[in-house]
């Protein structure tokens, strides 16, 4: 079966373990080398990555961009509004037509299941790049940075404060996955998806709901934050005033451990969702959170492509 990395539900535990302990080893290995310096052995030589962008990205497109070449490929990056899908193409076709040029494709869409019938099509690896629902790329890199500052993923408390959005729901699908303990707090017009939920709660994942930010962080040993209002978001106004309560300030970080970490996949608004003291603080662990978006996803790419 062509390997897809869609959402971290349908991966086994173990291939997801297998996944992070890759990407902790080729960092190790690479230390300190010139970024453009391919990997001892170019795992994926010669393969090129198509990358399809429906939204903006930053890190997303520079880290895929600079993850394939250090495997020793190469990627070209399409841009939706520019491709024949603007004009009516269908997702199938397109997915047919890229998968007889590029070993592999990783997609940024508006809306799921444009991903999942583009991968049902496709006769390459496809990779989520975020959709109104996941990103699961974003969570490997996420947990792969707490590992780094030495916490031990399971039994851990993780807290997600905010919007219970598609980074969110991604972490929910990793905490049985990975075995630690994921609070949500949330106002009920932005709770976290309910199927979501109860997928990982038959997987015997732990996860809590909270009406406020306070209980959800309490005893937490990392609090995350996203945007309040997300691309493709139309209730900007309403949202920012909504889940103002929950903005992670020093006061709210204070309820969580001492010496709890801070993530934030970034963009980041500060004054928003998220204090400067806490995002520019000593405990706030977002860039090496965007470094390890890079090894990470070379990690992915290398299970896609059996290598
Ligand atoms: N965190 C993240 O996916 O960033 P970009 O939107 O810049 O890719
Ligand atoms: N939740 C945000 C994440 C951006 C990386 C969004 O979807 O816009």
């Amino acid at each position: 079966a062509i390997r897809h990395f869609l959402d971290l539900w349908q991966l086994e535990a173990s291939e997801l373990r297998a996944i992070l302990d890759e990407a902790h080893a080729a960092k190790r290995a690479r230390d300190g080398w010139p970024k453009g310096l391919v990997d001892e052995g170019a795992p994926l030589d010669g393969h090129i990555l198509a990358m399809i962008f429906e939204k903006s990205s930053t890190r997303t497109r520079t880290s895929f961009d600079v993850g394939i070449r250090q495997l020793g490929g190469s990627s070209i990056v399409l841009n939706a509004g520019d491709m024949q899908l603007g004009r009516g193409e269908s997702i199938g076709d397109t997915a047919r037509v890229l998968s007889r040029y590029v070993d592999m494709i990783m997609i940024r869409a508006n809306d799921h299941t444009d991903v999942e019938d583009f991968a049902d099509a496709a006769t390459v690896p496809v990779i989520n790049g975020l959709t109104d629902r996941s990103h699961p790329c974003q969570i490997m890199a996420d947990l792969m940075t707490l590992e780094e500052h030495g916490l031990e993923l399971k039994g851990a408390r993780l807290a997600w404060v905010g919007d219970g959005n598609n980074v969110c729901s991604s972490f929910i699908h990793a905490a049985p996955k990975f075995g630690f303990t994921l609070a949500i707090g949330t106002p009920d017009r932005y709770a976290p998806d309910e199927d979501d939920v109860e997928l990982a709660r038959e997987m015997q994942g732990r996860i809590e709901l909270f009406d406020t930010a306070e209980d959800a962080v309490e005893g937490a040993d990392v609090v995350i934050a996203d945007t309040f209002v997300s691309m493709g978001d139309v209730d900007a106004e309403e949202r920012l005033e909504e889940l103002e309560a929950y903005a992670v300030t020093e006061e709210l970080m204070d309820l969580a451990q001492t010496g709890a970490k801070f993530l934030h996949c970034l963009p980041a608004h500060r004054g928003e969702e998220v204090d400067s003291e806490v995002i520019d603080g000593p405990n706030s662990l977002v860039f090496d959170e965007a470094e390890n978006r890079l090894h990470a996803q070379k990690a992915i790419m290398r299970w896609c492509a059996g290598k």
